[in-house]
């Protein structure tokens, strides 16, 4: 990835993969700039990148306000001249059954996980038209690929950031931008932890999830920008994904079982409220 003027925000890039992200896109000399509500974890991991003598700055911004989105992107737009990467990775995580969920649960995911991704779209994608390039990568995960019994509101989130990257990836390519949905499995991040569980038992959740054996955010950035330089619509680290996609589409009642027992581990963790 060639170096020097480019600039890219990263939405979440206070903490876990979009920190990662940063540090990884300072190291090949691009400015970057760690867009979170976290202040706190921004400025320290501007300070991080600084000390590795990359070039970084924190913007304070809640992606489920349009308004700041815009207003985020267009400065960093209007001070550098050109907008090289929109990372909309910004995300909260959230376990429960359905009929254990409220409206406002619904709202406060899709108000962060669909609507984020949305308005750092909106903002971006018409400057990067305009200049006719730029790299728009945004964070959906392997949920966004399948069913996730006891997470459907995750689940629902990621498949809309799927369906709305995919498409975007095609509608894009004539104005000479790259569009690319980033897929992970599990990653080692405070995710999980900070994410909310209905009526979930949370710690029974993270060790379901610790037997996953999460990759780390290093590793998983440095992937992601592999799969960027290669501009894949769908950048996903699990190695078997295609093998299986292929097979539980020849063998769909097998696919059927395994999600009915993922189901039944998953359910595990809830508690009576
Ligand atoms: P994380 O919790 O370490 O980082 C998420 C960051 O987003 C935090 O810094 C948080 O302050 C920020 N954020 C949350 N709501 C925000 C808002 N309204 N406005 C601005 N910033 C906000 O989590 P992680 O794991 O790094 O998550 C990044 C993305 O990766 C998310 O979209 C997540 O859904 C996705 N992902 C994570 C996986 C994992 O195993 N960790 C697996 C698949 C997808």
């Amino acid at each position: 990835m060639p170096s020097s003027n480019q600039v890219g925000i990263i939405t979440g890039g206070a903490s876990g993969i979009g920190r990662a992200i940063g540090k990884e896109l300072a190291r090949r000399g691009v400015y970057v700039m760690l867009a979170d509500k976290n202040a706190e974890e921004g400025e320290n991991a501007v300070q991080e990148i600084q000390a590795q003598g990359g070039n970084a700055r924190f913007i304070k911004v809640d992606v489920s306000d349009a308004k700041q989105m815009h207003t985020a992107v267009h400065a960093v737009y209007e001070e550098f001249g050109r907008l090289d990467y929109m990372f909309n990775n910004a995300g909260i995580s959230m376990y429960g059954e359905v009929y254990d969920m409220t409206l406002e649960h619904w709202e406060r995911i899709m108000n962060v996980n669909v609507w984020g991704v949305i308005h750092g779209i909106q903002a971006a994608y018409p400057l990067m038209k305009q200049q006719g390039f730029g790299h728009i990568a945004n964070t959906a995960s392997a949920t966004g690929l399948g069913p996730s019994p006891t997470a459907a509101a995750y689940a629902t989130t990621k498949h809309a950031i799927v369906g709305l990257t995919t498409s975007l990836h095609y509608e894009a390519e004539a104005f000479g931008i790259k569009v690319s949905a980033l897929c992970p499995a599990f990653v080692d991040t405070s995710i999980f932890e900070r994410g909310e569980a209905i009526s979930m038992d949370k710690a029974l959740i993270n060790e379901q999830v610790k037997k996953q054996k999460p990759m780390s955010p290093e590793k998983f950035a440095v992937f992601a920008l592999k799969g960027l330089e290669r501009n894949q619509p769908i950048v996903c680290p699990m190695p078997l994904r295609r093998t299986m996609d292929i097979f539980f589409t020849l063998f769909p009642s097998v696919h059927r079982k395994l999600m009915r027992l993922v189901c039944r581990v998953a359910r595990k963790a809830r508690v009576e409220a």
